[in-house]
């Protein structure tokens, strides 16, 4: 059985990463891959529903994080980990790094706590299958689950701005000032510092032929994709 991936993509609002997703959903289904394309927050029922209140109703920065953190527990468990256990390619759209970026960076919310929550939502002892005992033998510090890899689509947050005017109407966070923008785009810088080997950081400035080119690289490099 193939070796299941898991593959994030992450980047400010209006950075351009959906078209890129179903491009490499395509690819890899073209190379017989299974493909879970999903999201975040979301990706399961009870996770749609959070992904509502947290997009849409204001609340405290805490109580955010841990619906945030609430949903990708439930998306982790019933369709991330099953998902790569099959051997699947999971693509998902933002993960944890976009917590730490607009929860951490963008709401100035304690990166202390968030990295608690990462550990306790992102524990993967004791699921009991097979393919999570194989993730702890590797050794990873406290078997928490991580992508393989993680797309950063990078755009400076003035440009993404432009991008985004007039193209639908505003949720809670694409209604934020471009401050805070600059401060989400920090927070993904750190997350990258932090996890270097973890990261591709993609140029999202040029046009979309030629970021595609980028990103369809990285995944030729690391020999994923022909
Ligand atoms: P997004 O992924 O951009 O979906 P769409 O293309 O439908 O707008 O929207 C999700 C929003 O949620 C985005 O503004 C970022 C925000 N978000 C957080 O603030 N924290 C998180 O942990 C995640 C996953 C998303």
């Amino acid at each position: 059985m193939m070796n299941g991936l898991f593959i994030s993509f992450e980047g400010i609002d209006g950075a351009g990463k959906s078209t890129h997703i179903a491009a490499l959903a395509e690819a890899f289904k073209a190379r017989g891959r299974t493909v879970t394309l999903t999201r975040e927050p979301g990706g399961t029922p009870l996770a749609e529903k959070l992904r509502a209140l947290i997009l849409n109703d204001s609340m405290d920065a805490l109580t955010e994080a841990l619906l945030i953190f609430a949903a990708r527990r439930d998306h982790l468990t019933t369709v991330i980990a099953p998902a790569l256990a099959r051997g699947e390619v999971v693509l998902c759209d933002r993960f944890t790094d976009a917590t730490f970026a607009y929860q951490g960076g963008g709401r100035g919310f304690d990166l202390e706590v968030l990295s608690k929550l990462e550990l306790w939502a992102q524990d993967i002892q004791g699921l009991g299958n097979g393919f999570l005992q194989e993730l702890g033998k590797k050794g990873e510090a406290a078997a928490i689950l991580q992508p393989d890899l993680t797309v950063w689509f990078d755009l400076p947050p003035e440009e993404a701005a432009q991008r985004l005017v007039g193209a639908r109407v505003p949720d809670k966070f694409e209604s934020q000032p471009v401050e805070f923008f600059r401060r989400v785009v920090e927070g993904y810088a750190d997350r990258m510092r932090g996890d270097s080997s973890r990261f591709a950081r993609i140029d999202s400035s040029p046009p979309r032929e030629l970021v595609w080119a980028s990103v369809y690289q990285v995944f030729a490099d690391k020999g994923w994709l022909p």
